[in-house]
């Protein structure tokens, strides 16, 4: 059977990576200006409004035309002023510094220059406002600083939740909290499950082979390569009791609903786990070498949120659970990590999903630290 198991125990990235200012700045314009952000549900933004955004630190404003949503830098081509200086505004038809007033079109044209009287010599189509691609998927918004980002590449494909009826789920219930750890240390710890039989009881009770420090079938020696059920008997999703909370997704296909949930990551920025009858999705920010906005949103069918007496805790206190025991491990690692007599670790064969992530991150900062 084919093993994803490493066949050596390389050494992991250096102590630098995750507490080092100009390993972090490194990383801000390699990686999170250069790659897929995502900014929320499309859902968020709705027509009349600017939202400001940051992304890698940068000010975006984001904005709905009508036909479809548009970024771009939240920057005035006047003298610079912030066009947006709040975290929501309304706008009328024109975006308008409020500055002195320059007055731009929702595809960035400049339209007025209010009281402004410029000479023949200025052209007004030399100083439209300076676009951010923008991009949507699955009902999420993504932005890319880049001036030429490659395509959206999630681990499993495009398509892999074409299946859940993604861009009609609505936001149920959200959880925000700022982590005490590099944004690499909460990826390394998603992607392992060596940690899984000593921190997330709960979790290995629902998912078995968990219990075995294990994320599949193909990793275990001693399987026969016949795939076991995910979850537990007699469980369907990740709930507190296991139970789904509305019947499964008509469209998913027997095995998509044999399989119990589905993870798809995109680097740098969010993952997905697609259940039977909701969809969790978090998404990283980082704040600075030891600080990262975690943002988990669940995703429900319009009907089940309408649905009398409906409680959201019945389905989110369980990854509530699961992610607060994560989060504290990975702080935990961070504090560790601290430590200037650690210079850096070795991964263990279960952990070639973090090789992975270690190959990607070196392989953008040696390629894209110029932007
Ligand atoms: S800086 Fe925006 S109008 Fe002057
Ligand atoms: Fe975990």
């Amino acid at each position: 059977m084919d093993t994803p198991l490493l066949d050596h125990c390389p050494p992991t990235l250096p102590r630098e990576a995750y507490v080092d200012p100009a390993w972090f700045a490194r990383e801000m314009r390699a990686i999170w200006s250069r790659d897929w952000v995502c900014a929320g549900r499309t859902d968020q933004f709705p027509a009349g409004t600017i939202r400001r955004i940051a992304v890698a630190g940068q000010s975006i404003i984001v904005l709905h035309d009508g036909a479809s949503l548009r970024a771009f830098q939240n920057v005035c081509r006047h003298r610079g002023s912030e066009l947006c200086a709040t975290d929501t505004a309304q706008r009328g038809k024109l975006i308008t510094c409020p500055y002195h007033a320059w007055s731009y079109a929702t595809d960035g044209r400049l339209v007025s220059t209010a009281c402004a009287t410029p000479t023949p010599d200025f052209r007004k189509e030399d100083h439209s406002l300076l676009p951010v691609a923008a991009t949507e998927w699955n009902g999420f918004l993504f932005l890319s600083l880049s001036t030429n980002p490659g395509p959206l590449e999630p681990d499993m494909g495009l398509d892999a939740l074409a299946h859940w009826p993604m861009t009609t789920l609505k936001t149920g219930h959200v959880l925000e909290k700022t982590l005490a750890c590099n944004w690499k240390v909460y990826w390394e710890n998603y992607s392992e499950c060596l940690h899984c039989p000593g921190i997330h009881p709960e979790l290995c009770d629902m998912v078995p082979i968990y219990s075995k420090g294990i994320m599949s079938p193909a990793e275990d020696a001693t399987s026969d390569g016949t795939p076991k059920a995910p979850l537990k008997p007699g469980a369907e999703s990740w709930t507190m009791t296991g139970e789904p909370s509305a019947p499964a997704f008509a469209t998913l296909t027997p095995q998509e609903r044999a399989e119990g949930f589905r993870f798809v990551t995109l680097w740098p920025t969010m993952y997905i786990v697609a259940h039977v009858d909701y969809v969790r999705a978090v998404t990283l920010t980082p704040i600075n070498p030891e600080e990262t906005l975690l943002r988990a949103e669940w995703l429900f069918p319009p009907e089940t949120l309408a649905r009398p007496g409906f409680d959201h805790r019945t389905v989110t206190d369980f990854a509530t659970i699961v992610m607060e025991q994560d989060g504290a491990a990975c702080e935990m690692n961070q504090r560790g990590l601290r430590s200037p007599a650690y210079t850096r670790g070795t991964l263990m064969p279960q952990e070639f999903d973090i090789a992975r992530l270690h190959g990607w991150v070196k392989d953008r900062l040696s390629t894209g630290a110029q932007p």
